[in-house]
């Protein structure tokens, strides 16, 4: 029989910053085109958080507002907070504890998780399970990330790709037949080689050495992590799909971690269902990261309806993959 408490997502809020950095700006910075940009992964343009000494934390702390506002939620009634991000504020502490001391939530405890781009995934998966065990009856999941902060702007393989931004849902308990029913979360540490930031972790800590020779920025062989992506976040959301007993008839929305248009057309394809059905949303924002799923949910909330079938499905560094399947809880 199953657990009579389900976690259902009961709002979604979003924010980017104003600045959009275009292809036709990239063009002048670096040896790429629009052309180049746009057929081989779908950006057009990415949001950029300018300003000294500003974080990951502003961007999640102007989603949580705007969530708490919506939701009508007394920020003191928070009970945890999850910040899925790989560009953390600090190193310490966690991005979670700054974003609840600047939103009052109190009474919250907190932490981040990093799986980069599948962490948003992750940390719904784990505030699910706490939720279901009613330890926890209203948890702000964030996935957000200043991707700009380890983007370095003479790599024309990485600086088209990247965006920053955040976003942020709040998870309640639930006994009606909606919200998380399933997920499955995988991972495979030899895939780092692939994808990762060479320096600034306590393998290699950061010195002068360090930043002159530009390993504080994100390093990805990018077509090995291509293949990886384009087969693993298509057969995990053919899983959920399948175990599930769904059908593309039944499936209303799939919600795609926003990295590769590519990526997303092979995965939608992979469980039959056409673009109507899938939030796209990579031309205006690029790969947001944690970003990517809740600014898709925002983006789109106006057209969800109670009892939808979602499916959401990411691929990141780690290698990290997942897909998560729902039933959307509320009507706007
Ligand atoms: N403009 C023009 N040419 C470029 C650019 C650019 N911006 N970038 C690379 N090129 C060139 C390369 O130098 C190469 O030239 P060469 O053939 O003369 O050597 C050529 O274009 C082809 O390069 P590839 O890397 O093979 O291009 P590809 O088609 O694979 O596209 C991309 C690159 C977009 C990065 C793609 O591989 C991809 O999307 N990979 C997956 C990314 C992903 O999913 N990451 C996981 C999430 S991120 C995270 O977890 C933090």
């Amino acid at each position: 029989m199953r657990n009579p408490i389900r976690a259902a997502i009961t709002g979604v809020a979003a924010y980017v910053p104003e600045y959009i950095l275009s292809n036709a700006e990239l063009e002048k910075m670096v040896d790429t085109t629009d052309e180049w940009i746009v057929s081989r992964t779908g950006i057009k343009e990415r949001h950029i958080l300018k300003g000294e000494g500003k974080g990951t934390s502003v961007m999640a702390t102007k989603a949580v507002e705007e969530l708490l506002a919506k939701t009508h939620t007394n920020p003191l009634d928070i009970d945890l907070i999850i910040c899925a991000t790989t560009t953390p504020d600090m190193q310490f502490p966690a991005t979670a504890n700054i974003v609840a001391d600047k939103v009052g939530a109190k009474n919250a405890w907190g932490y981040d998780l990093n799986a980069a781009c599948s962490g948003f995934l992750y940390a719904l998966t784990t505030a699910s399970k706490i939720i279901e065990s009613g330890s926890a009856n209203k948890v702000v999941v964030i996935g957000g990330d200043k991707m700009s902060s380890i983007i370095d702007y003479s790599d024309r393989s990485t600086c088209v790709i990247f965006g920053d931004g955040a976003g942020a849902v709040l998870l309640e308990p639930t006994q009606e037949d909606i919200g998380i029913i399933d997920t499955i979360m995988r991972s495979d540490g030899s895939g780092r080689i692939h994808l990762h930031q060479k320096a600034g972790g306590s393998a290699m800590p950061a010195t002068h050495d360090t930043v002159t020779h530009k390993l504080h920025y994100v390093y990805q062989e990018g077509q090995a992590v291509f293949k990886f992506a384009v087969t693993n976040m298509a057969d995990v959301a053919e899983q959920i799909v399948t175990r599930n007993q769904l059908t593309p008839e039944t499936i209303a929305w799939l919600v795609p971690h926003q990295a590769n248009k590519r990526i997303i057309d092979a995965t939608a394809r992979r469980i039959g269902i056409d673009d109507s059905k899938v939030m796209i949303n990579i031309e205006r924002y690029g790969n947001t990261t944690n970003g990517t799923i809740p600014i898709c949910l925002w983006e789109w909330e106006k057209k969800l309806h109670k009892g939808d079938n979602i499916i959401l499905a990411a691929f990141g560094g780690g290698f990290t993959w997942g897909a998560v399947y729902l039933k959307w809880a509320y009507n706007s």
